[in-house]
């Protein structure tokens, strides 16, 4: 009966579309959707929607992202055309440096950076929320955290996808009180079609909505939180919480065969390695290639892209990072320079990165257009499946693990295996460098509003969405989303393809050119988007397959 009711439900709301009443909003969960549709039926905009989608996502999706995590908005207002990229990423405390995440050797700890209470950066989705509602939206924030408050306190049927995500980090969740008491079933896990009640959460989303940001960055809400980092081995301070502030930053803008991308800059590393790749594949005449050889110079650009990610990329407040040669044609023709057109050139002939000398299931994305055509694309993170697995005291906030997206250690990547160097290495009140990577691309056919969770592999899934957009005149919102994905990313030096994807022919011709193709298990992404026409008319929401069958990273 549990699992009829939540098939129903699954139905009426198709996964995340809500065409039938001019509602564009695409997200990972229909009951996210269905919160920011309410809310632009009462009169609201996208930008109110934006926070009521947020904050839903955080109580149906707890393994994805929600208020003790961080994320990235881009933003295009209508009215005058402004467009702003919130930096909402998590910060790290002031108390934090590399050494407590190495052991007596200087060798890292993985389970410090990804587990608990030192895995959990400063969360800024709080301030983002509050931000977007009172510099951008028209409706009071009380308003539009209305939906999720509900679904926070009266529940809502587990989906196979959180019974997927509790499975893979069910011990972590079992170490924590809180967690175990929310997030588990008596200790063992839910089943679908089962209801998730989460009473604090509730309390704390209304104390939220009560008094903005200060309700989570300062008061009980924050006593609560560091009281129960620091006696869990953390360093936060309220002075840490009572720091943290949303940046508007400009987003990354270029052109390429003719279409704009508009996306995210630092501390993502996004709309760089983008911007590199596809000026790499402009200067090879990409489109005019054979179309045997094209997978294997998008392979070539990305790992020429992810070098630079791992050598030059870090928090633009701390480090200086040659933004502007990073974007020019002239850079990525010098890069494509030793690219040869038939043959893989190994990662270890790339500059290198470390200079010694000196010292899952998550994450989520929505896009929203509304009737005034506003624009939100927005890409939130706890990090890994259900974060660092700490929710704080009883504040009913899990903690992310964002910490572990700075690089730790010489030479050691991160859980995606991501590396860098100093420029990206811990600082106090400094920002991990990330891929979420939410873009508008605009092309003489029409807009695409879109994103992806899927660490460092976000970019990938971008990158071949556009070039997908802007390559064929048949594709659309739908075929962008459903295409099949490949990535590299410097090291490890290999090719990842999705199973079912290519055929052995394909794959044979990269080997043939020195590629080490590994077919994965899974699929990975969840891509979201809203396709446009140019005159902004018509829209049409897009949801990746790989989302709805729970096939997610
Ligand atoms: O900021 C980043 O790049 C990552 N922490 C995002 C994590 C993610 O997408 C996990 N998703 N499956």
């Amino acid at each position: 009966m549990k699992v009829l009711s939540l098939a129903l439900l699954c139905l009426a709301l198709t996964a995340g579309t809500s065409r039938a009443n001019d509602c564009w909003i695409a997200s990972a969960h229909p009951l996210a959707t269905k919160a920011g549709c309410d809310v632009l039926r009462e009169g609201g905009n996208a930008f109110d929607a934006a926070v009521a989608v947020t904050a839903a996502l955080g109580v149906v999706e707890p393994y994805s992202s929600g208020i003790g995590g961080g994320g990235f908005y881009l933003l295009r207002r209508a009215a005058d055309g402004k467009q702003i990229f919130l930096d909402a990423r998590e910060m790290a405390p002031a108390a934090s440096s590399e050494a407590i995440y190495l052991d007596e050797s200087g060798d890292a700890v993985a389970s410090r950076s990804r587990e608990g209470a030192l895995a959990a950066g400063i969360p800024g989705i709080p301030a983002a929320i509050d931000h977007l509602s009172t510099h951008y939206g028209q409706l009071s924030l009380s308003r539009s955290l209305a939906p999720a408050i509900e679904l926070a306190n009266d529940g809502f049927p587990i989906d196979p996808r959180y019974v997927r995500a509790v499975g893979w980090v069910k011990n972590r969740l079992s170490k924590f009180p809180g967690s175990r008491r929310i997030f588990l079933n008596n200790g063992a896990a839910f089943e679908v079609g089962d209801r998730l009640i989460q009473p604090e959460l509730s309390r704390t989303l209304t104390v939220l909505a009560r008094d903005g940001a200060v309700g989570f960055y300062g008061g009980r809400v924050a006593e609560t939180m560091v009281a129960s980092i620091v006696s869990a081995g953390g360093n936060w301070t309220m002075d840490d919480l009572s720091s943290y502030r949303v940046i508007e930053r400009n987003p990354i803008s270029f052109s390429f065969m003719g279409a704009t991308i508009t996306t995210a800059p630092l501390p993502s590393s996004g709309g760089l390695v983008m911007a590199q790749t596809l000026n790499i594949l402009q200067s090879l005449d990409y489109f005019d290639q054979p179309k045997d050889v094209q997978p294997h110079l998008v392979i070539e650009a990305m790992r020429r892209g992810y070098n630079d990610r791992a050598r030059f990329m870090g928090d633009p407040d701390f480090s200086e990072v040659p933004v502007e040669q990073l974007l020019s044609r002239e850079y990525a023709e010098r890069r494509a320079k030793n690219l040869s057109m038939t043959q893989a050139t190994p990662s270890d002939q790339l500059p290198t990165v470390f200079d010694l000398s000196i010292d899952g299931e998550e994450t989520t994305h929505f896009s929203i257009v509304d009737k005034w055509g506003n624009k939100v694309a927005a890409t939130l993170s706890i990090n890994g499946p259900f974060g660092s697995g700490m929710v704080a005291g009883e504040t009913g906030i899990l903690l992310n693990n964002h910490m572990d997206d700075f690089s730790i250690g010489i030479g050691k990547g991160n859980s995606y295996k991501l590396v860098g160097n100093r420029i990206n290495g811990i600082e106090p009140y400094k920002r991990p460098l990330s891929s979420m990577s939410p873009t508008i691309l605009e092309t003489p056919r029409g807009t695409l509003v879109f994103g992806t969770p899927g660490g460092s592999r976000i970019i990938s899934m971008v990158l071949l969405g556009l070039l997908h957009y802007v390559g064929s005149d048949e594709s659309d919102g739908q075929s962008v989303v459903s295409i099949p994905r490949f990535h590299h990313q410097y090291l490890p030096d290999r090719v990842q393809v999705e199973p079912e994807s290519f055929d052995t022919e394909w794959i044979e011709r990269l080997e043939q050119r020195g590629h080490n193709v590994q077919v994965y298990k899974r699929k990975w992404g969840n891509m979201q988007a809203i396709e446009c026409s140019v005159d902004g008319e018509v829209c049409h929401v897009a949801n990746d397959p790989r989302g709805k069958q729970g096939v997610v990273f």
